[in-house]
């Protein structure tokens, strides 16, 4: 497999233990064809030498900002413009801050901010760090500015600990990178993708609704389109901004989703339902505010259409993927919903308290029949990419 042929990839080192790790990821991003080169930080140097880091990627690591010999050669301008991608791993709770701040006091701050291209990190701390509202601003920040987000896994920390702030390990982080780039692999595949809530009237003023965000099936349009494909994204009311390249319908209740997806199913290839419809909408929207006069207040609702399975059970069909949304016990729910909605492939995610949700990161789990890969946490970008890539692979196998 070469699927990282051809491209130059810049590693930042920061300074965290599990830099151990560092000489074993240039290797594996190197087996799939990549060119690494290696900036060291500062604190990275007190856990791990030039040396092995040169030996391993068989190009001379840099480390100063402001030396003769380096800015002669392969200055922080060259070096950021030679590479296809940053990847800080592992990355630091100081050097995410600094990434967020776009400061360029050191090497690889400097690279950062004078790329064009992507940027990468895999943060890798102690789970209090990682827990803290100053990291958790900085990630919304890096996320907002594009930055992609590789983990951190959770279990056994080197501190003792355990928790979310584990460095991904080499293999899933070579994935991602590989993710990362541009695959063709839905040329002119004509997708269509819904994303976001649906709000159901009650009266003029009010309705039901719910936290989705539509962050998840814009990162799928935005996927989708980057992989080749011809994309269409109906979308419920989200605070987000259009994709570029993607053809946007904007809807409001479940019933305009169903009808905007009817009249443009035909002659699809793919279907991803992404978006949180929902299943109840009030029987009689009130034409009128609904007055608060009496104490207790009655609302009928009646079933939406299911919109997914409704494209699911239509034949000719395209291929149909859907999510699944749970609380407690996720695989076996969204198995069965995968059976009973007769769906090609289904992503399930754990909701709750500041997961899956209005959140900007997520973890997957991608089944399909006779299948399953776990998408370990990333941001929603970098997961999409990633989904994208196993919806393409299904899609040949399914042909
Ligand atoms: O069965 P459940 O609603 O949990 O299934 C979730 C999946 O079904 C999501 O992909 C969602 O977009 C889709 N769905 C739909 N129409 C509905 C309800 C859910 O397309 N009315």
């Amino acid at each position: 497999m070469n699927a990282l042929g051809n491209k130059h990839i810049l590693l930042g080192v920061t300074g965290g233990i599990a830099a151990y790790k560092a000489p074993e990821l240039v290797r594996r991003l190197r087996e799939l064809g990549a060119t690494v080169q290696v900036v060291l930080t500062a604190a990275g140097g007190a856990f791990i030498t030039p040396l092995t880091l040169q030996a391993v990627s068989g190009q001379p690591v840099h480390t100063q900002l402001l030396s003769a010999e380096a800015e002669s050669g392969m200055g922080h301008i060259e070096l950021a413009r030679w590479a296809d991608l940053i990847l800080i791993a592992p990355c630091t709770a100081d050097f995410m801050a600094r990434l967020a701040q776009g400061r360029s006091d050191d090497l690889l701050a400097a690279c950062c901010l004078a790329s064009r291209g992507a940027i990468a990190v895999a943060p890798a701390m102690n789970a209090g760090m990682w827990d803290s509202a100053a990291t958790q601003r900085n990630l919304r920040q890096l996320i907002a500015d594009g930055v992609q987000v590789f983990g951190p896994a959770s279990g056994s920390q080197a501190c003792g600990e355990v928790g979310e702030g584990r460095l991904l390990e080499p293999a899933e982080l070579v994935a991602c990178c590989a993710g990362l780039f541009g695959t063709n692999a839905l040329t002119d595949k004509q997708v269509l993708i819904t994303a976001g809530p649906t709000l159901e009237d009650m009266d003029p003023v009010r309705y039901l609704g719910n936290r989705s965000s539509g962050r998840m099936g814009y990162a799928l349009a935005a996927a989708a389109r980057d992989a080749g494909a011809v994309v269409t994204l109906i979308s419920g009311p989200v605070a987000l901004a259009e994709p570029p390249g993607v053809t946007l319908l904007r809807v409001r209740s479940a019933s305009d989703m169903h009808h905007a997806v009817l009249e443009r199913i035909a002659g699809m290839d793919i279907f991803i339902g992404a978006a949180a419809v929902a299943d109840y909408r009030p029987a009689q929207a009130s034409a009128r505010k609904i007055k608060k006069d009496q104490e207790h207040l009655t609302l009928e609702l009646v079933r939406n259409p299911d919109i997914l399975a409704e494209v699911a059970a239509r034949s000719p069909r395209p291929f149909t993927v859907g999510f699944a949304a749970e609380t407690d016990d996720v695989l076996t729910y969204a198995r069965r919903k995968l059976e009973d909605k007769n769906l090609d492939l289904i992503a399930a995610n754990l909701v709750g308290a500041g997961q899956g949700f209005d959140v900007a990161d997520n973890a997957l789990s991608v089944l399909w029949p006779g299948g399953q890969q776990e998408l370990p946490r990333a941001s929603k970008p970098t997961l999409a990419r990633q989904l994208v890539k196993l919806i393409a692979e299904r899609l040949r196998a399914s042909a």
